[in-house]
């Protein structure tokens, strides 16, 4: 199933609470990046990182980017994608908080997590919206020794 957030971000409270809730989080984390991920996630990544007095940096697909990148190819369910970001967003020893709407397989964050350590950033999270426990992915990240977090879940 489909699992669409535009009902919430529509809603002046719901999307209000849901920036809320991820910036009193990490309030006091000292985050120097927010990383959003193509294109739901940039929705949400983009006010956390004003909240937090931090950076906003893109990862995009292939291709979006104009200027010199790096990439990490990734599965999908069929065939394969390619994420991107530019090499000089994220300092060495940055600290990064990772955003997307929604973790499902996460071979999408597992490939920006691979842009990270290639960045030498310290990720400090990866947060969502919405978590699908059932696909399994949110479990594979962690067991690999990933932090994520995620506001709600869904069967
Ligand atoms: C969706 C979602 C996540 C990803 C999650 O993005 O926004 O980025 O899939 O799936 P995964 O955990 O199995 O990798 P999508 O590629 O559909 O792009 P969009 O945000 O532009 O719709
Ligand atoms: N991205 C990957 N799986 C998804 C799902 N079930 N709903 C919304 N976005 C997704």
């Amino acid at each position: 199933m489909f699992r669409d957030i535009t009902t919430l971000l529509q809603d002046p409270i719901g999307l209000r609470n849901t920036i809320e809730k991820i910036v009193a989080r990490y309030r006091n984390e000292k985050i120097d990046k927010v990383v959003g991920i193509e294109s739901r996630g940039f929705i949400i990544a983009a006010p956390v990182a004003y909240a937090l007095g931090a950076g906003f940096v893109p990862v995009r697909k292939q291709g979006k980017l104009p200027s010199a990148t790096i990439g990490c190819d990734y599965q999908l369910e069929y065939g394969h994608d390619r994420v991107e970001i530019h090499v000089d967003a994220v300092n060495e020893n940055d600290r990064v908080l990772l955003i997307d709407d929604l973790i499902a397989t996460g071979g999408t964050m597992e490939a920006a997590l691979k842009l990270m350590l290639d960045m030498k950033a310290e990720v400090i999270e990866c947060c969502f919206v919405i978590n699908l426990p059932t696909v399994g992915g949110a479990e594979r990240l962690q067991k690999q020794g990933y932090k994520l977090y995620s506001l709600c879940s869904f069967e």
